[in-house]
């Protein structure tokens, strides 16, 4: 359990939640919504986005993660994903390794629980210094 008090967990989570209504999800019915808090304390929000191209849907997280940078980068220092009824939504695997770019181990994601740390939920994870370094 991480409970840092800087972290506004009901404002991000009604922020998710108000994503969920922006949701394109019109083959799996399951509307995502996510809300990022940056390190300058804005919040970032996405929604997931399907296509009748089923393997081409883009989740919640991923249009948070495009959001941070269109305006205007940083780092995630925090996340909450819901579903439509408010409740939590785990990230699946590929949003984790997005989210790990954008926020690194420490970024803490909203669980039942209580927050837990990206390195909890994606140990070992393939990151930007993996890169460097070893093109060619
Ligand atoms: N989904 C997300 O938006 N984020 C996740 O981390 C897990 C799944 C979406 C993808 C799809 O549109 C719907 O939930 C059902 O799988």
């Amino acid at each position: 359990m991480h409970a840092d008090p800087t972290i506004d967990w009901p404002a991000l989570r009604s922020a998710a939640l108000e994503m969920t209504l922006r949701s394109y999800a019109p083959y799996s019915h399951v509307r995502v919504g996510a809300a990022a808090l940056a390190d300058d304390g804005r919040v970032v929000a996405g929604c997931n986005v399907e296509n009748a191209s089923s393997g081409l849907g883009i989740c919640a997280e991923v249009n948070a993660a495009g959001r941070l940078v269109a305006t205007g980068g940083g780092r995630i220092v925090a996340i909450a994903v819901v579903a439509a009824d408010g409740e939590p939504i785990t990230p699946c695997g590929r949003c984790r390794q997005v989210l790990h770019e954008f926020g690194g181990p420490g970024l803490v994601i909203d669980r039942p629980g209580g927050p837990r740390p990206l390195g909890e939920l994606l140990p070992d994870a393939f990151g930007p210094g993996d890169v460097e370094g070893r093109a060619g």
